[in-house]
């Protein structure tokens, strides 16, 4: 069976065009649905296929779209969270600038089963050429009559407006992400209430993915029972593994969920590089606990990565090999974390500022007895407690790097300086 999804069309020239999107059966699924399916139709066919949100949390995208109230008397919009600023990530960038029309179309068929009539496309700032791709497919769309008034007579009605943001991390939160699409700050929102009830302008909003939206045509062309059979039980479908960091080929794997970690990372990335040896592995972004080495064999997917202690993510997977020294890979986190903290709650604005504080004397040699159990115990101080889960994400980490190379940590301290720098290569 073929696994890629969402990838088997990238190597065919000039994607971005709609004639040749069209040509490999695009907008067909978008075409029948309209004619052949209603609504609910298209949520419980979502439901069936197991898709789970690939922005983090994994939440069933069938489930949180049943949540929308049917006839609120409000309008219902979508936002299609294109942020992507978890540090490691860049899959979805890759679906933007490559196959946008995938998007569009997964964007159009999403706003028909929830009854939206306007979707919102949130991007990050800093993605200048995935902002002007997109927006340039939307034209496209629009020109072929897939967007707009009574799409293909349908009587359906859909625009998609692209706004940019401004380069915050907090923005990819659901909540801070509409507060910044009203024109605030972006900072995260108390809930309950969930967007799906009082979300955009305080209307019910779904908020979702691109990689979970550009499932959608996949599975409405093929059925539910097709989706759900890829992957494992309870994790459906494929997933864009975003590899980066100490192996030989580096980029975006498309790959089917429960793709065993070891697989990903020596048959498809090359291994580690010559002579060095593996050492850490975060999978799913930088808020992720880190692996160690002797978890290689981990499956990839939601449900065996909590198994393991971390979390699947955003599936961008950091690989560091022995020459990587652990105290400064959790400095160099805790200091984008530090940045990033929009200040609302005193525990994320004080505790990030506290562990890079720590991280910084004990990486730069001035180290204090106490010091990992400060650090410890400041993590779980930071956990749980505050409006939205950027603390969490600030404290899972450097809780795992402490925790899984203590001994390490603990040498820097004992010795005032850093014990793998030095260290002389070890061959594989
Ligand atoms: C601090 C923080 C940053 C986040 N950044 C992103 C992001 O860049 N992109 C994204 O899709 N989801 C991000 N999320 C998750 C979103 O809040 C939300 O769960 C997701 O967009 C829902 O889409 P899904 O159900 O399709 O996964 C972030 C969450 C947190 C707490």
């Amino acid at each position: 069976m073929d696994t890629k999804i969402l990838t088997r069309n990238l190597h065919v020239p000039d994607l971005q065009e709609i004639g040749v999107y069209e040509s490999l059966g695009g907008y067909r699924a978008l075409a029948r649905a309209l004619k052949e399916l209603s609504p609910d139709e298209i949520i419980e066919t979502v439901k069936k296929s197991g898709l789970r949100g690939r922005g983090g949390a994994g939440f069933p995208t069938g489930l949180k779209w049943g949540f929308v109230p049917k006839n609120s008397g409000r309008p219902v919009y979508l936002c299609v969270n294109s942020d992507e600023s978890e540090p490691g990530t860049f899959k979805d960038r890759l679906i933007l600038e490559q196959d946008p029309h995938q998007l569009i179309e997964g964007t159009i068929l999403s706003a028909y089963a929830l009854g939206c009539r306007l979707a919102f496309l949130y991007i990050r700032g800093e993605y200048v050429r995935p902002a002007e791709i997109v927006e340039r497919a939307i034209a496209q769309a629009r020109d072929r009559g897939y967007l707009g008034k009574n799409i293909l007579g349908s009587g359906f009605d859909l625009d998609i407006v692209v706004h940019r943001g401004a380069g915050a991390y907090i923005c990819g939160e659901e909540t801070a992400l509409l507060e910044s699409l009203e024109g605030r700050r972006g900072h995260p929102r108390l809930k309950p209430p969930f967007p799906a009830s009082v979300g955009l302008y305080g209307s019910p909003t779904v908020i979702n993915n691109v990689e979970t939206l550009a499932n959608i045509p996949h599975i409405v062309n093929n059925g539910a029972d097709w989706y759900a059979s890829i992957g494992v039980p309870g994790n459906a479908g494929t997933r864009l593994f975003g590899v980066s960091g100490h192996v030989v080929r580096r980029g975006v794997y498309e790959l089917p969920m429960g793709t065993p970690l070891r697989e990903l990372l020596v048959d498809h990335c090359g291994g580690v590089r010559p002579g060095r040896r593996l050492k850490a592995i975060v999978p799913g972004g930088s808020s992720t606990p880190v692996l160690t080495a002797d978890q290689v064999d981990v499956r990839l997917d939601f449900d065996s990565i909590a198994r393991a202690g971390s979390m699947l993510g955003s599936a961008g997977v950091i690989v560091m090999d022995d020459s990587t020294c652990m105290v400064k890979a959790a400095l160099r986190i805790s200091r984008f974390y530090a940045e990033e903290s929009c200040g609302q709650c005193t525990q994320c604005r004080e505790g990030t500022e506290w562990l890079h504080r720590i991280l910084h004397r004990i990486e730069g040699g001035r180290g204090r007895q106490g010091d990992l159990e400060l650090l410890l115990d400041l993590c779980a101080n930071m956990k749980g407690r505050t409006i939205c889960p950027l603390s969490d994400a600030a404290a899972m980490p450097i809780e795992s790097y402490v925790q899984k190379f203590h001994a390490e940590f603990d040498a820097h301290i004992r010795e005032q300086r850093c014990v793998i720098r030095d260290a002389p290569p070890v061959a594989t």
